[in-house]
């Protein structure tokens, strides 16, 4: 199995890992195939997303993954963050390995599940915004 570059970089030395007291939204999700976890906080103001850290029990995959993930949204709108697939995260990481393509689909759908805790805070109906949440992946076909 052969990672490219940049998988090594952000699997050695992850970015916005960690908490955020007082996240606006907090999604939790698990992967069927692999039983591992992430967790996703976001702190938004005024729909752009100010600050994101992420935590998983997960493998190397989904720490690279998640850790590019969260650079791609880092100030962006709430409207781009839910355009974010698992392909775009896999291609901005020069690929992965088919076999650890479903590792990158829990970073998307802990995108998602945040967005979904933050509506649903708010006492706004998240499913027309955001959507239904998968924890497989649709592009490998594995879930
Ligand atoms: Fe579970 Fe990669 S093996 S996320």
């Amino acid at each position: 199995m052969i990672y490219s570059e940049k998988v090594m970089d952000h699997f050695a030395n992850p970015r916005n890992v960690g908490e955020i007291e007082n996240a606006d939204g907090i999604g939790e999700i698990g992967n069927e195939k692999c039983g591992d976890i992430m967790k996703m906080y976001l702190k938004i103001d005024g729909g752009i997303i100010t600050d994101v850290k992420f935590k998983t029990f997960g493998c190397g995959a989904a720490v690279a993954t998640s850790s590019m993930a969260t650079e791609l949204i880092k100030g962006a709108t709430i409207e781009d963050a839910l355009k974010l697939t698992n392909k775009a995260v896999v291609e901005a990481l020069d690929g992965l390995p088919a076999a650890k393509l479903h590792c990158s689909v829990l970073a998307e759908q802990a995108i998602k599940a945040a967005l979904w805790d933050y509506y649903s805070r708010q006492g706004i109906d998240p499913l027309p915004i955001v959507g239904e949440l998968h924890e497989h992946c649709e592009e490998c076909s594995i879930g």
